[in-house]
């Protein structure tokens, strides 16, 4: 597609050159002033290289360069040139001390990368690149210094000032401001730089770390939310016991610090000792939070810190290696939250997550290696593959070595790179060195991308009392990527006798992992007398898609037998999966295959299984899901077969619905097992509303007692979600009423636009609009933004409407979202590059609405990077 003006520049993995300069120490100055504020920097530069460097690029971008002095002297016109990325230095000596002064403007940064101003508070988002925003500098990960950062501000606005480290000092100043200093002893990438001011309350507490120094815990939120921060400290608190007790390792500063704020691009960010967090991920009463906000809570904490290990302590030599940290700390959280939680039900969520968002990105044009070659906006790379991928394939590591094995290599891993900025090689390095294994084969992972196809066969001989199972790779081509290589495929099998129960696999183990290293390969397991049912890829085992040989007998057996939990929901899906996609076929086979209802009836009928877990045995597979199944996906069709088959279960088990869901009722806890409960017994309420007959209100009637008399806002949201998307006659009443009583609470008001947004009815544009110039609708804030558009795309019969309509509208906002906030542009933009995968009307409006974006004047190198890669 051609665009508009653009000469970006690609950046490419193998131009990779260490720096010619390090920069041992920045102390920074910053006098804060949301229109104008005035950051003076000293830098002390090294040259590293052994060649006389003629210049020296300094990165800097939107500063005003008031002053540049070398050595204690006013630069001379000669010695440096000013670029459009930043400042040249010509001729530099091998040693020299840089002191530049630049004006910024914080107020009017509404792209939240550098220094920002927003809800009256001064805040800092530097990864990737937004250091470069708040003075001149080295501005790459492999560039270490120390720094010291002097705040000033006028004490009334801004009574509190934070930084990285240790605060040092503080005083007064004249006409009512003050200072803090802050020093950070560890060397660190720009960056992890961080610092906030603003007038904030602080959630206080405390942590003995195992070798007993005491570290101080601060939550730093508005005055009003000080209540709200139970779930987020005491998450803190236990990943810092799990990252001690797992990996052996501890907090290395005095204080933690986590600021919440409304007005964040992502979920959090690591910086050193100074964590900021979208607020979603911090706040968390029972009257406003549901259980899922705080199962985010909890592993966002967890995530970032644990962070300071993997990606801190320990960072990245480049931005190619993103995973290096993302991949690591995702696979550390989740286990985290696998030990806190139940681990079957994590392993199926985290599942559910990599294939909703990973595998359509690896299937489509924007698909990239967890290790991408070249980028020319690295803000586009925080993808699924980079993270859940990424995950997946530290875990696939995890499962090949062993758990005590793998813990040898991560304290390798530590023990020669703390303090250093490293690569993806290293760390495998670290993992073979210290277990004496090869993983050369492995290595292949990180630079392919595409999801593996795993096809398995499977015959049981009679006659030898044999079972040999074949399994065969392919891996799709992908941009970039005609041909692909086979990859080494850990597949965790077990075979199940008639009674459910594992067989031993030539010796005494009952479960083993083949290793699918060629194209394909045979296993012969003997002594069989009787025939087997193989589970197969048990846990999910490895990133692949697996066509199973079974039938829908064999499914409907493991579906109720099957002791690995992930594969007993995955029979599940799977009879539910061809179902739906008969129906989809053919509108007239709307019913309930008799493999699908017994195992339906299985699980409604055995109160033994653990409640959270049989909420997702019995919740059908998404739309997307269900689309990605097809080779043209049938948006009508699909959203029609999935409602019929849920009311259809809902009307034939409505007894058994019906005693959920008044068993399940109780009192609010915050158990594990309370919220299990609470998660059946609302998708018991959603199936009986589902199987209600049209124009009979009796089930509404419970969503609207429920909805008026809950106790906490996991049965109100439920309620309300299924009143409104079922457009009951009085949703607007309880659109109303909601809004009126949570009007003060952004996170809810979040929710509110967002269920709106993602209502499947053809009234739903119309009404999207109206939100759009909604009082409470704002542009500048991400969460605001990315409820109505994020809601909407995720709306399969809105968004993609037949005439085109919900594309057209889509690129339209984000037009103009572009001018505003780049990043959190492109990143809406990616779900219009999936328009391969639909007819071609379509693929035609898609393709319209791609152009319109891509002709935009001053088009953001984020949004015309994702613009030109959808559409080549
Ligand atoms: N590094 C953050 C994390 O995953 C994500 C992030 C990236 C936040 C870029 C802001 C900007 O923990
Ligand atoms: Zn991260």
């Amino acid at each position: 597609m051609t665009i508009s003006g653009t000469n970006a520049v690609v950046v490419q993995r193998g131009d990779y050159k260490v720096p010619s300069y390090q920069i041992s120490e920045i102390a920074l100055d910053l006098r804060l002033d949301p229109e104008n504020t005035e950051v003076s920097a000293c830098l002390h530069f090294q040259c590293t290289a052994t060649a006389p460097v003629t210049e020296l690029h300094l990165d800097g971008e939107s500063l005003e360069l008031l002053s540049l002095q070398r050595d204690g002297r006013t630069l001379a016109e000669h010695e440096y040139r000013l670029t459009d990325a930043g400042l040249v230095l010509l001729n530099p000596p091998e040693s020299f001390v840089l002191e530049s002064r630049v004006r910024i403007h914080p107020a009017a940064n509404s792209t939240l990368s550098g220094l920002y101003h927003a809800g009256g508070q001064f805040l800092t988002q530097c990864e990737a690149e937004g250091f470069r925003r708040i003075t001149y500098t080295l501005d790459r990960p492999d560039c270490l210094a120390r720094f010291t950062v002097t705040l000033h501000a006028p004490q009334k606005n801004c009574p509190v000032l934070l930084a990285n480290g240790n605060c040092m000092a503080t005083g007064d100043e004249e006409d009512g401001w003050h200072w803090a200093r802050w020093e950070d002893p560890y060397p660190k990438p720009a960056y992890l730089f961080a610092m906030v001011a603003g007038d904030l309350a602080v959630v206080r507490d405390q942590y003995r770390t195992a070798s007993g120094r005491d570290v101080v815990l601060e939550i730093y939120v508005a005055e009003r939310d000080t209540g709200a921060c139970v779930q987020a400290m005491d998450s803190l608190k236990r990943a810092m016991h799990w990252d001690e007790e797992v990996y052996g390792r501890e907090y290395d500063l005095d204080r933690y610090m986590i600021v919440a704020t409304d007005s964040f691009n992502m979920g959090a960010m690591e910086n050193k000792g100074l964590n900021i967090f979208n607020a979603k991920y911090v706040l968390a009463s029972p009257e406003t939070a549901t259980d899922n906000d705080y199962q985010g809570i909890e592993s966002v904490i967890a995530h970032e810190y644990f962070h300071n290990w993997t990606g801190n302590r320990v960072t990245l030599r480049d931005w190619f290696q993103l995973s290096l940290k993302e991949g690591l700390t995702v696979f550390r959280d989740q286990e985290f939250s696998a030990d806190q939680n139940s681990r079957g039900v994590q392993r199926i969520d985290d599942v559910r997550r990599l294939r909703a968002a990973q595998f359509p990105e690896d299937a489509g044009p924007l698909a990239h290696p967890v290790r991408p070659d070249a980028y020319s906006e690295i803000n586009n790379f925080y993808t699924a593959t980079v993270y859940e991928k990424g995950a997946e394939l530290v875990r696939m590591i995890h499962t090949l070595l062993g758990k005590a094995q793998f813990r040898q290599g991560m304290d390798l891993y530590f023990q020669r790179h703390d303090g250093q900025a490293v690569t993806i090689e290293d760390f495998v390095a670290a993992m073979e060195d210290a277990n004496q294994r090869d993983l050369s084969g492995f290595r292949r992972w990180y630079g392919q991308a595409g999801t593996p196809i795993l096809r398995a066969t499977g015959s049981y001989d009679p006659a030898r009392h044999s079972y040999t199972l074949t399994l065969r790779q392919e891996t799709p081509a992908t941009p970039g990527q005609p041909v692909k290589e086979p990859v080494p495929i850990p597949v965790r099998m077990a075979l199940l006798n008639t009674q459910g129960q594992r067989v031993p696999l030539n010796g005494t183990d009952r479960e083993s992992i083949l290793l699918l290293e060629q194209t394909e390969q045979s296993w012969t397991f003997d002594n069989l007398p009787d025939p087997v049912i193989p589970s197969l890829l048990r846990g999910f085992s490895a990133p692949v898609r697996l066509e199973s040989p079974l039938d829908d007998d064999a499914r409907s057996f493991l579906a109720s037998h099957d002791d690995d939990p992930f594969n007993r929901w995955e029979s599940i899906q799977d009879l539910a999966v061809k179902a739906l996609l008969a129906t989809v076929a053919d509108a007239s086979l709307a019913s309930l295959p008799s493999a699908l209802r017994h195992a339906v009836a299985a699980t409604l009928g055995d109160a033994q299984i653990d409640p959270a877990f049989r909420a997702e045995l019995l919740s059908l597979p998404s739309e997307d899901y269900i689309g990605e199944q097809m080779p043209v996906i049938a948006v009508e069709a699909v959203h029609h077969a999935r409602d019929s088959l849920m009311r259809t279960i809902g009307m034939q088990f409505v007894p058994e619905w019906m005693g959920l869901y008044h068993d399940l009722a109780a009192t609010y806890q915050r158990d594990g097992l309370s919220i299990g409960r609470r998660r059946l017994r609302n998708l018991a309420l959603s199936y009986l509303i589902a199987g209600d007959h049209e124009g009979h209100e009796g089930m509404a009637l419970y969503a609207r007692q429920q909805y008026a008399q809950a106790d906490n806002m996991t049965d109100r949201l439920a309620a309300f979600q299924l009143l409104v998307q079922h457009r009951h006659h009085d949703a607007e009443d309880i659109l109303l009423d909601f809004y009126r009583r949570w009007h003060e609470y952004p996170l809810l008001i979040d929710k509110w636009f967002a269920i709106q947004a993602a209502t499947p009815r053809p009234e739903t544009l119309r009404q999207v609009e109206h939100l759009l110039v909604h009082p409470a609708f704002d542009w500048r804030v991400p969460n605001r933004v990315r409820a109505v558009l994020g809601g909407f795309a995720a709306n399969p019969t809105v968004f993609h409407a037949a005439d085109g309509s919900g594309y057209a509208f889509y690129a339209e906002q984000l037009r103009r979202l572009d001018d505003l906030n780049p990043q959190t542009a492109a990143r809406l933009a990616t779900p219009l590059s999936r328009w391969q995968r639909y007819d071609a009307p379509r693929q035609q409006a898609m393709g319209e609405a791609l152009k319109m974006l891509a002709g935009k004047p001053k088009l953001s190198r984020d949004l015309a990077e994702v613009i030109q890669r959808s559409h080549p």
